[in-house]
């Protein structure tokens, strides 16, 4: 295990950095790109431990795959019938996009495929994506009553569903729509709130029919099964705003800073933090709006911003912003007031139970946390003093945590921070960048 030892900021935050491409974008990404058939080229394919572990599994499937140049990865399709039965395991590391949007993929296959992964992704709900795929035809087994990895599915000819989603998941929602690519007839998934759309997009970019109408709350999206995927040949893939948030939070939180990121992705189904941020009463600035790969993109620009205050998040703001609740319970221990998050309680399923862990950990730094079933609530402002704190093996409380260490009075050790190469390997490096030196003591 490593740890990272961080010391307080000391000065303002400046300077222009880049963060690592989107998580969620470059899984779609390479899993289309293999069932297309010919070559398709993703540039800045994110470099993580999730994102490695869906090139490997598709490598047992018969995908061959690899970096020609720098931030430039090549994906040999093998088109919709061309994946090979997997001999050995599919093990997806601690990735639960890999195994669920690979599960929707199996389910279309005609031979066996068995999923795995870390202990930590073994205690991860997999019923909202076994139900659907039985009801298309495929055979799923699991533990635990057919709920827990590890997975294995036996496809075969499947038809399309009507699915209403219980809770808003993209991973589940894109499983039951890529196992739509197979079926006979069309899906449909109804969604109870509006959670990513990168893989109805991405799917587009492929030529697949995929149409999308919000209902209420929530969206219905339907997909019509093609003849083939057709590869666009060279594919984008935008910085992360789940990693840009540790950043222009930094920046929002430690007195005199600015800090830009460059290239980030803003699909408004990611975005839902800066709308909790600017209801705090923050600034951040969006130039040079663009497009790429079918997702819109901007520099954002994160200004210190003294009296932030408190702010109440719920209903659908929550799947808009499900993997910043770590960075924002952060802000709450800094605005004034109390911040309440309700209607999370899927932040439990997470890398982490993020509910419980976020509370502990913070406690640890001195900020005042209730946890609560479905979220939890936090008083502010805080003077945090640094302490030793535990990661839990998820790479977002980790960052998270290091933020903290930076407001912090003293030194702050976060235990456990190997698990930041799920997404952000270079973090450490980018902060020192925007500090103007190294912020481990
Ligand atoms: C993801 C969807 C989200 C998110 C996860 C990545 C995806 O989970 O928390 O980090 O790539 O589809 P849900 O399935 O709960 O939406």
């Amino acid at each position: 295990m490593t740890s990272l030892r961080i010391v307080p900021a000391g000065r303002g935050l400046r300077g222009s950095v880049r963060v690592p491409s989107d998580k969620s974008v470059s899984h779609r990404a390479a899993i289309l790109a293999a069932l297309a058939p010919g070559e398709t080229r993703i540039r800045n394919y994110l470099e993580g431990r999730t994102t490695a572990a869906t090139l490997s599994c598709l490598r047992s499937l018969g995908v061959e795959s690899n970096k020609v140049v720098e931030g430039e990865l090549v994906v040999r399709g093998r088109g919709l019938r061309g994946l090979q039965e997997a001999s050995e395991v599919l093990f997806c590391q601690g990735s639960g996009t890999t195994m669920r949007l690979l599960a929707g993929v199996a389910a279309g296959q005609p031979g066996l495929t068995v999923l795995d992964g870390t202990p930590a992704l073994r205690r991860r709900p997999m019923a909202r994506v076994a139900e659907p795929l039985r009801a298309m035809g495929a055979t799923v087994l699991a533990r635990e009553g057919g709920r827990l990895p590890p997975l294995a599915i036996q496809g075969g000819q499947l038809r399309g569903v009507d699915w209403t989603l219980p809770v808003a998941s993209a991973q589940a929602k894109s499983a039951v729509l890529l196992a739509g690519l197979w079926a006979e007839g069309p899906t449909t998934v109804r969604e109870p709130g509006p959670s990513r759309d990168h893989s109805e997009r991405m799917l587009r970019a492929f030529g697949v029919a995929v149409e999308s109408t919000d209902a209420g709350a929530g969206r219905v999206v339907r997909l019509s099964p093609p003849e083939r995927l057709q590869s666009p040949g060279l594919l984008s893939i935008p910085g992360d705003i789940s990693s840009a948030a540790f950043l222009l939070v930094a920046a929002l939180l430690v007195p005199g800073s600015q800090v830009a990121v460059e290239g980030v992705g803003i699909n408004p189904t990611r975005t839902g933090l800066l709308d909790v941020l600017r209801a705090m009463g923050a600034r951040i600035d969006e130039e040079n709006l663009r497009e790429e790969s079918g997702e819109p993109v901007a520099d954002l620009t994160a200004t210190y911003c003294e009296g932030l205050a408190a702010t109440e998040v719920g209903g659908e703001l929550v799947p808009r912003a499900i993997d910043e609740f770590p960075t924002l319970a952060v802000v709450a221990t800094q605005a004034k007031g109390r911040t309440v998050v309700r209607d999370a309680a899927e932040l439990r399923v997470k890398e982490s139970d993020r509910i419980s862990a976020l509370a502990e950990e913070l406690r640890r730094l001195g900020a005042a946390v209730e946890e609560r079933a479905d979220g939890f609530a936090i008083d502010g402002p805080t003077r945090l003093r640094g302490a030793h704190v535990n990661a839990h093996g998820d790479h977002r409380l980790a960052m998270a945590l290091a933020i903290a260490g930076l407001l912090a009075k003293g030194e702050t050790v976060v235990e456990g921070w190997e698990c930041v190469a799920d997404s952000f390997p270079e973090f450490e490096a980018t902060l020192a960048q925007v500090a103007g030196r190294e912020v481990s003591g």
